[in-house]
C-alpha cells in the first residue's frame, strides 16, 4: 500500500513518469502476465452439465482476478470452490502476483451448465476467460475420458 501511494505521488509530479508507467514493458512490476496450462474437460456423464479444469499462472508483479468464464458449448459457465467437501459458487477468483490459480479435480472447478451438446472425448471446447486487468484469454480445452487425471495422463 505504501509503495503504491509513493508511485502515484511521483506520477502526479512528473507527467513523463506517468506515461512510462502506462506503456511499460510486459514484464513491469505493475502488470499481470497470465498463461494457461493443462486445460481439460472430463467427458461428461450428464447430458446437461460438465466440469472443466486448468491452471492459470501469473508471472507478473501485479495480481489479477478471474471474473467470468464462457463457452460456446454451454449456456452458462460457473466457477466453484470446494471447501470442506462442499462446493460453493464464486463470482471471481484471485490470481496472485507471481502465483497460480488452480482448478483441479476435488478443488476449484468450472461447471459448464445448460450444455448445447455433450462434448465427446477427442473433441475440443473453446473457453473464454475474462480477467479484471488482463482482459480476455481464449483457451482450447481438450475433452478427455470421464476418468482422466492429469497426474497419470489417462
Ligand atoms: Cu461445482
Amino acid at each position: 500500500m505504501r509503495r503504491r501511494t509513493a508511485v502515484l505521488a511521483a506520477g502526479a509530479l512528473a507527467g513523463a513518469l506517468t506515461l512510462t508507467g502506462c506503456s511499460g514493458s510486459a514484464s513491469g512490476p505493475d502488470r499481470a502476465e497470465l498463461s494457461v496450462s493443462s486445460p481439460y474437460m472430463p467427458q461428461p456423464v450428464s447430458a446437461d452439465m460438465a466440469a472443466g479444469f486448468l491452471t492459470i499462472t501469473n508471472k507478473g508483479g501485479a495480481g489479477d482476478r478471474l471474473t467470468s468464464v464462457s463457452s460456446d458449448v454451454a449456456g452458462q459457465v460457473t466457477m466453484h470452490s470446494t471447501e470442506g467437501g462442499a462446493m460453493a459458487e464464486k463470482s471471481s477468483f484471485a490470481v496472485p502476483a507471481h502465483g497460480r490459480l488452480v482448478f483441479e479435480s476435488g478443488g476449484n472447478h468450472l461447471m459448464f451448465e445448460k450444455l448445447k451438446h455433450a462434448p465427446k472425448q477427442g473433441q475440443t471446447v473453446t473457453v473464454r476467460l475474462t480477467f479484471a486487468r488482463s482482459g480476455r484469454l481464449t483457451v482450447e480445452m481438450p475433452v478427455q475420458s470421464a476418468t482422466y487425471h492429469p497426474s497419470t495422463g489417462h
